[in-house]
């Protein structure tokens, strides 16, 4: 280990006595000493110098950095602003989400994607419909934001909402342009960083003459090397850039996905040379085939061809679900298999009960990534029968010692699909599914239409509550900083948490007395106060958030926000559901949501009704401090109603009217009831717009909604 003493603390001259030469010499200093201080905290886990030295050697490089400004370095310390040690890197909420593209893997896949679009924009078969269709570059997506043609921010994908600054890092990438000319005030460039094949190679031998780390494939290189908190790293590594999507915009790039490539291309960025316009599936296809081809010699990876809608007017009104895009998608090259040994069979516990198996495989590597394990579904794939009853892999069960065939797809956890026979071990057994859960020796039942067996245990069942407490504290849930997985299982383990209200009050448990958190291996009074904080800033919290974290069966993020805009508060919800049982009123009311169906409104009445799980949902609310669900775009003038569509509608589809009024915040509803706002009716609207006019609900027709919603 280095001196630490003599490192650490600076040079203590004044910062206005300081000449260029020794400022120069000293910013590197501090960059060097800095970046060793965060490896040793963040990569070894191991801080060599003290949370007040840090503080001191950072406010001296801002010193000299103020009076040198000339002087700042690429990867200045200061770069990681908010990214003191404690943050890792600074945070950056996107302005648009970065999202993912839904996969196609054949040509009927592609047909569909197409008929999608069409039906969507109400086009016929022979209207005209181009589209990009350019490779799909297997590396990770960046965010690059220019304020007056100035690189001013870099950000990675996160978890789309929210992904880390890496602009110092950034800034190091040659094919990342610093400055651009003629380019809007503002714009956000998104690509993908990727690390070529000969590059690659030579970075894992130069690891391997220092004993340092091999990385598994290009991908896993180019992201440990963006990710590097001393951007001299990733300095070091040699990166690439291709620019393909934009966010945020002053003015328009072109009003072509075509167009903006280009003009991305005449400001300085690289774009793919292999992107073209195709006019329709049969034309994608083939330039899917020419990639395919040419893809052994590309010299970088890629995964599959992305195809996009040209017209990016329709890319607009296609918009987006969930997570992805209407008017993309991305073809996967088909998946790359091996054959391995099957060592054992073990079974998982979810946070539903589910029992999984889990195939415990003799290494071996799949397109380039060392796979150990892999999903056997559930019972009837191990058996060789599918949901139905029929026979998968004609019929081949799966036994312990067989030789299977697994692959990858994507970044899907692999797969077993398929067992050779001739290579089975003479005493190899069928193998038996457990009737009770191996966890706590509950019944595990399989109901009718159910491909999987689930332990009835609930609570009592400690593989389900401590899935049901990762999933509580994972980050489209409570999100607590400092309490992952790996915490909530030994806080668990210990007794010290048993279901989500008792992590409010570990502070008053742990925080002072006999046994506090602060004593703890791998913790400290530091650590231990920021988790009390952490936990303390999350009492007052989002509806959606709570109800999606709880993690009943089939209620999900989206659903979950769903049903929080719906009902608007917590407790009116949670007094509707416990009344909710399987008629009445509040039931229909429920199943009225569209977006609700019977499965998703079964499991949330189950969750609500009086019970062990009711008791344990109110402990936690009676520590939070829930906010009313906001009504998305509040200045629309629909936002919040309930609107129902009737007839035929000539401007726009079914699909597209329903998904553009409830991105305006409005609840799209099949039926009219007193609960409905507004009836918009085209031609040939029968029954609905006779209750509608008994009801006294206002009607109006396409017209007048596109002039209400601002669209005309
Ligand atoms: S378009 C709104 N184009 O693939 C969607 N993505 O699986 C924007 N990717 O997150 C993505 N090459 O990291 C697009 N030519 C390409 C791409 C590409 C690679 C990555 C990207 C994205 C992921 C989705």
């Amino acid at each position: 280990m280095p001196d630490k003493g003599s490192n650490a603390h600076s040079d203590n001259s004044p910062v206005d006595q300081l000449n260029e030469t020794d400022a120069r010499a000293e910013l590197a200093r501090l960059a060097h000493i800095m970046a060793a201080a965060n490896s040793a905290y963040h990569r070894d886990d191991a801080p060599e110098i003290s949370d007040a030295d840090y503080d001191a050697l950072k406010a001296r490089n801002l010193e000299i950095e103020a009076r040198f400004p000339h002087l700042k370095r690429l990867d200045s310390p200061s770069e990681q602003v908010g990214a003191a040690p404690a943050e890792g890197f600074g945070k950056v909420t996107h302005t648009v989400r970065m999202l993912s593209l839904s996969n196609a893997f054949d040509a009927e896949d592609i047909a569909d994607f197409d008929d999608r679009i069409r039906r969507y924009l109400g086009l016929t078969a022979e209207a005209p419909l181009a589209y990009t269709s350019e490779p799909k570059i297997d590396g990770l997506s960046l965010s690059l934001r220019y304020e007056n043609g100035q690189l001013v921010q870099a950000a990675t994908r996160g978890d789309g909402a929210v992904g880390e600054n890496v602009t110092a890092n950034a800034r190091t990438i040659a094919d990342i342009p610093q400055a651009l000319t003629n380019a809007p005030e503002v714009l956000e460039v998104r690509g993908e960083v990727y690390m070529s094949h000969p590059d690659f190679e030579a970075l894992n031998a130069r690891q391997a003459e220092k004993s340092d780390k091999q990385f598994a494939n290009p991908r896993n290189a180019a992201a440990g090397s963006l990710r590097q908190l001393d951007a001299s790293i990733t300095k070091s590594r040699p990166l690439r850039f291709f620019a393909y999507a934009w966010a945020a915009l002053s003015e328009p790039l072109a009003d072509s996905q075509m167009g903006a490539i280009e003009r991305m291309a005449a400001l300085g960025f690289q774009t793919n040379p292999l992107t073209a316009l195709c006019d329709g599936p049969d034309a994608l296809l083939s330039h899917y085939a020419k990639i395919e081809q040419v893809r052994a010699t590309l010299g970088y990876d890629i995964d599959g061809v992305v195809y996009k809608v040209n017209d990016l007017g329709l890319q607009g009104r296609l918009g987006f679900r969930s997570t992805t895009p209407r008017w993309a998608i991305a073809h996967k090259f088909p998946a790359e298999l091996a054959w391995t040994r099957l060592e054992n069979i073990e079974i998982q516990v979810g946070r539903t009960g589910a029992l999984s198996p889990v195939a415990r495989l003799s290494p071996v590597t799949v397109g380039g990534v060392v796979v150990s394990n892999a999903t056997l579904h559930n019972e009837d794939y191990i058996a060789g029968r599918d949901s139905k009853g029929g026979d998968i892999r004609g019929g081949k069960d799966i036994r312990v010692g067989d030789w299977v065939q697994v692959y990858r797809a994507g970044d899907v956890i692999p797969k077993v699909a398929d067992v050779d026979l001739s290579k089975r071990p003479k005493d190899a057994e069928p193998f038996v599914f457990p009737l009770l859960c191996p966890e706590c020796q509950s019944e595990a039942i399989r109901e009718e239409g159910d491909a999987v067996r689930r332990c009835v245990g609930g609570l009592i069942c400690p593989a389900q509550a401590v899935e049901k407490l990762k999933h509580f504290v994972s980050r489209a849930a409570f999100d607590i900083e400092g309490l992952g997985a790996k915490q909530v299982e030994q806080f668990y383990r210990d007794d010290w948490i048993h279901e989500p209200a008792d992590i409010f009050t570990l502070k008053e448990r742990y925080g002072s007395g006999m046994q506090q958190l602060k004593n703890r291996e791998g913790w400290g009074e530091k650590s231990a106060n920021n988790l009390f904080q952490a936990i303390e800033d999350k009492r007052n919290i989002e509806f959606g958030r709570v109800l999606f974290s709880l993690g009943i069966r089939h209620v999900g993020e989206q659903a979950s926000n769903l049903l929080a805009r719906t009902y608007g508060g917590w407790s009116e919800f949670t007094e509707a559901m416990g009344g909710a049982s399987h008629e009445g009123p509040e039931w229909e009311r429920l199943l009225g949501i569209d977006g609700v169906g019977e499965v998703m409104a079964k499991s949330l009445v189950t969750a609500f009704a009086p019970g062990a799980e009711r008791d344990s949902i109110d402990r936690l609310a009676a520590h939070l401090a829930v906010q009313d669900a906001e009504q998305p775009q509040n200045d629309s003038p629909v936002a919040g109603k309930t609107v129902v569509f009737t007839g035929t509608l000539e401007k726009m589809t079914r699909a597209e009217a329903k998904a553009r009024a409830e991105s305006l915040g409005a609840k799209v509803s099949g039926s009219v009831s007193t609960k409905t706002d507004l009836l918009v009716a085209g031609p040939g609207a029968g029954s609905k717009a006779k209750k509608a006019t008994d009801l006294g609900v206002e009607t109006i027709d396409e017209d007048g909604w596109l002039t209400l919603i601002g669209d005309a």
